[in-house]
């Protein structure tokens, strides 16, 4: 195609004459398109890299300079006309889209929104809980100890020295760790080897709780486990008597099962206190009639306690003429039993969601 600079060409009127009909076709089928897919194809069809438009654009490098930019402006005005009837129509397509689903309720704000599963605390927890919430009111400071314990602490300085019979009341898991032919280490049995860490690390008056999780080399059935929870707890002041440990006791009683709770103590043996007792208080249920939950005897023992032994008093350095104090411990699995009725300790730790859910 021959065209001189300045000269009229042929390819003018022709060239005028494709952009009106990619107008007029533009226009028409741009008033068709009645979703976002159809919008893209048309989008593609006049302004893509192989549209309509481009083509026209790129064939004007052909013509003589004049005409390129004449056209070329014109073919550009075109191109901007285009792109704002695409922009128009697309934020058109969206204001009818959202019409629609307003108009068929797709959206309902009304209803009620998804709720989320909610935790809660588990019955030993709460328990626990409620048990430390008691002796707090009461001025006993919270502590914790170790679960693996040092045979010294757990037994030795509790007055159990090795191969003493009284060992037989707590079958221990030990350690797989051996010192100078013996197994130093053990799985605490009991809480009571905080007695001794307390007292250590600082003097008399004491007054402290601890829960902790406990550890026995035991057959499990409905009343035991081989993992349980206690609460230990130790008064030491000067002119600490039984009666203190009773009063706090029964106190501690009241508020767990009810203010007209009776306690009734009785003597037992442990070697880290003298005297030893073990408390009991009236059935909750029959009041001591005699029922399920007390196995007919109307009194259900609930811990043991006894004042502290002047020895072991001695033996973390206090002075045993000045000081005594008293020490009990306690089953919290025992406990939550009684006051949630639950017959076998084994639901405690089974997982079992739907006896977790009641609590
Ligand atoms: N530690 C004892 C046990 O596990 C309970 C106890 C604690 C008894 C403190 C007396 C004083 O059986």
């Amino acid at each position: 195609m021959l065209s001189l600079k300045g000269a009229w060409s042929a390819e003018m009127p022709l060239v005028q004459d494709q952009l009106h009909r990619i107008e007029e076709d533009a226009a028409r089928d741009l008033a068709a398109t009645a979703d976002e897919a159809a919008l893209e194809g048309w989008r593609v069809a006049y302004l893509g890299r192989r549209g309509r438009l481009t083509q026209v654009l790129r064939g004007l490098s052909a013509l003589v300079e004049e005409e390129r930019r004449n056209l070329g402006a014109a073919a550009n005005q075109l191109k901007q006309r285009l792109e704002d009837a695409h922009e128009a129509h697309h934020s058109a397509l969206g204001d009818a889209a959202l019409r629609t689903t307003m108009r068929e309720g797709r959206l309902d704000v009304t209803l009620p929104g998804v709720r989320g599963p909610i935790g809660r605390l588990h019955p030993i927890t709460q328990t626990l809980r409620d048990i430390l919430g008691a002796f707090a009111s009461m001025g006993f400071q919270v502590t914790e100890g170790p679960e693996i314990e040092w045979d010294r602490y757990n037994f030795e300085m509790l007055r159990i020295p090795a191969d003493h019979p009284a060992r037989d009341l707590w079958d221990t898991l030990w350690m797989d760790y051996e010192r100078d032919g013996v197994r130093p280490m053990l799985l605490r049995t009991h809480t009571s080897p905080n007695q001794i860490r307390v007292m250590e690390s600082q003097e008399p008056p004491v007054r402290v709780v601890v829960p902790g999780k406990c550890y026995r080399y035991e057959a499990t059935d409905a009343t035991h486990e081989w993992m349980f929870h206690q609460v230990e707890g130790l008064a030491v002041d000067e002119n600490i008597s039984i009666g203190d440990l009773k009063g706090t006791l029964y106190e501690f009683t009241k508020r767990m099962f009810g203010s007209e709770r009776r306690v009734r103590f009785r003597t037992d043996y442990f070697p880290f206190v003298e005297p030893g007792v073990e408390m009991a208080m009236d059935c909750f249920n029959c009041r001591g009639g005699g029922c399920r939950t007390c196995g007919n005897q109307g009194w259900i023992e609930i811990l043991g306690a006894g004042m502290v032994h002047p020895e072991v008093l001695t033996g973390v350095g206090y002075d045993a003429e000045r000081y005594t104090g008293f020490a009990f411990g306690m089953g919290v699995e025992r406990i939550a039993m009684l006051r949630y009725g639950i017959e076998d300790i084994r639901h405690f730790f089974a997982n079992d969601l739907r006896f977790l859910r009641q609590f």
